[in-house]
């Protein structure tokens, strides 16, 4: 049996298109949900919109700290794993989910695929890029979404197991995006999303982000991750984020509607992995709030541009961005992240190196 390992909502996303196309070849599978997001519009919902079967079992591992998530997910996937004792096992990301599954899948020996291997950034320090590299560094087959990651990987001396077969991202978003096609186009507006560590963890930091979407006096669209409700509320600062003209703030979005919302976007604001590159699937430019570039290519081609909200200059050139950010038509977007049949060559890559 091939096992899934996911817990987190990009995972849920990356790992629609992979089961299916193992499904259409005849592999027996099994997911397994750590529970690190749990919330119906965290979870649930992706399962639904994009055709994945439940999972089997779901370890409840979410809402505590780093340390806590980890362990908890690590206790429970030890035990299921070396009870089921899966042929292969594939993770996804960088996430804390990730973490476990390479830690507990490496000390049982069984082989892993790491799905989005390669991405640096280079901070030691986020917690993202630790996974990342721990996940990468233990799993045994790399499927890489750009050549960037095939070069990052190639610098740490894992040449030997890396594919590129694109970013399976975009297989998820061509597939609901051809499902949206004739659909009546919607008013534009600016999108933004927010929940990272670096960005939530700090008042000081929240409320320059807050003082950023303010000056950009247009209509912001914010489906708010749950960590930055919690904190916004922490912070006292979830009254001051709703007297700012023009932003609408909603719960987290399933990903149809996400899709939907990034396709009427003239700029995304964001401090996702995720939804940065995707902004380059949808047609909106990028400001993107850590200090880190993610997605070299998007940087280079200027799609993606950095802020940070807390130094004055960087906010100014910010603000110049986003005046003249419009959509961009489908033919004059880049095309960094391959064709979107990831799943796809994914499998035939299982194949030919013999891991199923
Ligand atoms: C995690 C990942 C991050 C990824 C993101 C995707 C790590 C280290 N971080 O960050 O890489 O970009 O998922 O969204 O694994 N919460 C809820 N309901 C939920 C989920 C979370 O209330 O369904 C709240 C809880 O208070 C929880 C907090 O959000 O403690 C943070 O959740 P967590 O999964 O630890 O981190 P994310 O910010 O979601
Ligand atoms: N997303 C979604 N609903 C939302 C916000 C994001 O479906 O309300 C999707 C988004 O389009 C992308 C993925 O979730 O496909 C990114 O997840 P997130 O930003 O949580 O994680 P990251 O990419 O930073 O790891």
């Amino acid at each position: 049996m091939i096992m899934h390992i996911v817990g987190n909502r990009p995972q849920f996303i990356k790992l629609a298109p992979l089961y299916r196309a193992l499904e259409l070849s005849g592999y027996q599978q099994g997911i397994i949900h750590s529970g690190q997001h749990y919330d119906e519009n965290m979870s649930d919902v992706f399962f639904e919109e994009l055709g994945i079967p439940a999972p089997y079992l779901n370890l409840s591992a979410g809402g505590g700290s780093h340390a806590q998530v980890t362990a908890k997910a690590m206790v429970g996937l030890e035990k299921e794993l070396s009870q089921s004792a899966p042929e292969l096992v594939i993770l996804y990301g960088d996430t804390n989910t990730t973490l476990a599954g390479a830690l507990v899948a490496v000390k049982l020996g069984i082989p892993m695929a790491h799905v989005e291997a390669g991405p640096r950034i280079n901070i030691k320090s986020n917690p993202e890029e630790c996974n990342r590299i721990t996940a990468d560094h233990l799993s045994d087959i790399l499927f890489c979404p750009d050549h960037v990651s095939m070069q990052n990987l190639q610098r740490e001396g894992l040449s030997d197991r890396a594919c590129l077969t694109g970013d399976i991202m975009y297989d998820t978003y061509l597939s609901i995006a051809g499902s949206l096609e004739g659909e009546k186009p919607q008013e534009e507006a600016i999108v933004m999303t927010w929940h990272r560590q670096e960005n939530t963890s700090d008042r000081a930091r929240m409320e320059s982000i807050l003082r950023l979407v303010e000056r950009l006096e247009d209509h912001v669209i914010f489906p708010v991750h749950p960590r930055t409700k919690k904190c916004l509320e922490q912070y006292g600062l979830m009254e001051r984020a709703k007297g700012i003209p023009g932003l609408e703030m909603t719960d987290p979005l399933g990903y149809v509607e996400m899709v939907k919302l990034m396709q009427r976007a003239r700029l995304i604001l964001t401090d996702s992995g995720g939804v940065s590159k995707e902004s380059s699937f949808a047609g909106a430019k990028c400001l993107f709030m850590l200090d880190a570039d993610v997605w070299e290519d998007l940087v280079r081609e200027k799609w993606i541009r950095r802020v940070n909200p807390q130094d004055e200059d960087s906010v100014l050139e910010a603000l110049r961005f986003a005046a003249g950010a419009k959509r961009v038509a489908v033919e004059e977007r880049p095309r960094f992240y391959g064709d979107g049949h990831a799943a796809a060559k994914m499998v035939q890559a299982l194949r030919e190196r013999q891991f199923i």
